[in-house]
């Protein structure tokens, strides 16, 4: 299966949505259905036995005794996404399957990677090292999809499965800027995810005078001003409030709550142990100064995770024989790969994404820089399966 193809997957895929005329494909809704339906029959036509797990994720093993190596990335998209965030890197593992029929290789098809649904990311992968996200409304809709959360330890991977794959794009400017088409991934930033919740006085817009409301919006505005300007002020820190829900959300009634999600992202735990109390102590002065109260909760936590550095290694060979430039990096995005790391040495191939844009419908990649993907794959799932021959 070559590049267009590959592509071509990507863009049929993009028709199963929650919302026409957009992509919006959550954790377990309704359209990942079909989607499993589409991709277990590529992975079957590429030799792989298939099964889903009851985290949803899609898993084709290939018949292959020997040990193996798993290829994964994410199904699941944002809202209004773009085609090739996670789907791209599950069509090319099976590429990769179609074209090394003599490697063992496990392609894993992840249900939930971007917290989309219900604020927790990695749903799918984190059942693959066998620490399953337990959530009430996570078993909840297992159990919608017609899965049993009972079998969730049968999720977690086997023995023979020794290492972790995932080509995935960019997302970002850097490969673009650079002019090479590829880059070997060494590190990925560390995450967290907060809720920050504002709660104030509803009441009526008309009668209230200014300067005697307690309104959670303004409150929660001023706090994301502050955000910002922490971010600014760390080198290399970034931090996104990409959630607000306000309640009871008329224009006629000052709002009581404010629910706001904060993202934050950098490199080191230090920093971001410091920005998470700075950003928490400005929601709490803010609060206090308008007599507001809040409540901030910690809802996800990744640390910064480090590629393992034979395997970037040997990707870098991959890419040098290959006859692409080598071009070392890191990662700005979450990726399944800080999941998988905590089980088997892992890796990830990155693609330039034209104009550095991602999480967005103008997300794109280039035909040629998919072929470049395929044929450094190939190289590296190859020397893999020597080094256990
Ligand atoms: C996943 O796309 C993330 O980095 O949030
Ligand atoms: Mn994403
Ligand atoms: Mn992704």
């Amino acid at each position: 299966m070559e590049a267009r193809e590959a592509i071509r997957r990507c863009l049929e895929l993009a028709e199963y949505t929650e919302e026409p005329g957009h992509i919006t494909r959550r954790f377990l809704t309704p359209p990942m259905r079909g989607v499993h339906d589409r991709v277990r029959a590529w992975m079957e036509e590429a030799g792989l036995e298939t099964r889903v797990d009851a985290a949803g994720n899609l898993r084709g093993v290939s018949r292959v005794a020997a040990p193996r190596l798993m290829i994964g990335s994410h199904l699941d998209t944002v809202p209004h996404a773009g085609a090739y965030d996670g789907i791209l890197g599950v069509m090319l593992g099976i590429a990769l399957a179609a074209r090394c029929r003599t490697c063992a290789l496990e392609i894993a098809a992840f249900s939930e990677e971007e917290g989309a649904r219900f604020g927790v990311p990695f749903i799918g992968s984190r059942a693959v090292v066998g620490d399953p996200v337990m959530d009430p409304p996570v078993l909840a809709a297992i159990r919608d999809f017609a899965l049993d959360p009972a079998c969730l330890p049968a999720a977690e991977m086997d023995a023979a499965v020794r290492g972790y794959f995932e080509i995935h794009i960019e997302q970002g400017p850097v490969l673009e800027a650079l002019g090479v088409p590829l880059g070997a991934v060494e590190s990925i930033v560390g995450l967290r995810r907060l809720d920050v919740a504002f709660h104030g006085k509803a009441n009526h817009a008309g009668t209230t005078p200014m300067d005697l409301r307690r309104d959670a919006l303004a409150g929660a505005a001023e706090w994301i001003g502050a955000v910002e300007r922490e971010a600014r002020a760390v080198p290399g820190l970034v931090a996104t409030v990409g959630q607000l829900q306000v309640s009871p959300g008329a224009s006629n009634v000052i709002p009581e709550t404010a629910h706001a999600t904060l993202d934050i992202r950098h490199a080191r735990e230090h920093d971001l142990d410091a920005t998470q109390a700075a950003l928490v102590a400005a929601a709490e002065r803010i609060a206090a100064a308008r007599g507001l109260s809040v409540e901030a909760a910690l809802r996800s936590r990744h640390p910064a995770t480090a590629m393992d550095p034979d395997s970037v290694a040997a990707l870098e060979r991959a890419v040098a024989t290959a006859g692409y430039p080598v071009h070392r990096m890191s990662s700005g995005a979450g990726h399944d790969a800080m999941i998988l790391a905590r089980r088997v040495p892992a890796v990830m191939l990155f693609l330039r994404s034209p104009g550095g844009i991602s999480h967005h419908p103008d997300e794109a990649v280039l035909e040629e820089d998919v072929t470049a993907a395929l044929d450094v794959g190939e190289c590296f799932v190859t020397e893999w399966g020597k080094r256990y021959a």
